[in-house]
């Protein structure tokens, strides 16, 4: 899991201090270090990160000179991609280049939003952007999944904004939504998953429900895995 967010967040959340690191995705980026040489193990058995931190933050200035800006990322991961079946791209909210190297690297995007009205703003400047990307650099994604996170379902406003998006996402939104879950909060501070915290909590049950739904509509993920042809997958989640 390649950590992109300065905030260095996924970092954490899988109990890595994204300061300590030495080495970050930055180095692999500009550097051309090997990812081989930054990837950490964490406790999880098959889950290794790229750590990030606030290093990070400058990387869009320091991509900008460079040959190949938008393809830095893709590149990296084919010198490791034998290694793993998966990458998760965790995203950081913004439209800069490190993004843009993220959607390059991607076969599919997971969106989460938040059940109000300024997430429609952000999802039509993505939207904006993949298009570009297939038009100006010829990648076209696989699947993009909008996924409402949060959601509350006795505050109006959540569920009125949840049907515009059925209305104007119709093909994207995922109908399994994940509700509030104090639980995040209280894993994310352990530097665990919320299914390592509290298998049996509201938010690991939405969570393993987007996961059987993205199943459902994109087939089995082992299957995927497995394909010689396809290599291994990178899902990016903005
Ligand atoms: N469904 C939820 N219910 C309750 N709290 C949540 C939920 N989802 C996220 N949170 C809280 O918000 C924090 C940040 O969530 P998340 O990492 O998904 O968001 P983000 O937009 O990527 O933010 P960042 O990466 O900047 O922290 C979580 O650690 C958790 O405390
Ligand atoms: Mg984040």
């Amino acid at each position: 899991m390649p950590d992109l967010d300065s905030q260095g967040h996924a970092s954490k959340c899988l109990g890595i201090a994204g300061e300590e690191a030495e080495r970050t995705l930055f180095e692999a980026l500009i550097k051309k270090v090997p990812l081989e040489q930054i990837i950490v193990k964490t406790g999880m058995p098959g889950l290794d990160l790229v750590p990030s931190n606030l290093r990070m933050s400058t990387i869009d200035l320091s991509l900008m000179p460079l040959a190949a800006r938008e393809f830095r990322l893709r590149n990296a991961l084919k010198e490791i991609e034998a290694e793993y079946d998966y990458a998760v791209l965790d995203a950081p909210p913004s439209f800069g280049l490190l993004n843009l190297n993220a959607l390059m690297a991607a076969h599919d995007l997971f969106v989460p939003v938040l059940a109000d009205f300024l997430s429609f703003h952000g999802l039509k400047l993505l939207f904006e952007t993949v298009h570009s990307l297939e038009e100006d650099l010829e990648h076209v994604l696989d699947h993009i999944f909008i996924v409402v996170n949060a959601y509350n379902a006795t505050f109006r406003i959540a569920k009125e904004a949840r049907e515009a998006l059925e209305k104007h996402y119709t093909e994207f939104l995922l109908k399994q939504v994940i509700r509030q879950c104090t639980k995040f909060a209280q894993a994310s501070s352990e530097g665990i998953p919320i299914f390592a915290y509290d298998p049996e909590s509201k938010g690991a049950r939405d969570i393993q429900g987007v996961l059987d739904e993205v199943r459902e509509r994109i087939g089995d993920p082992v299957k995927l895995k497995l394909a010689p042809a396809a290599g291994p997958r990178k899902v990016v989640e903005a």
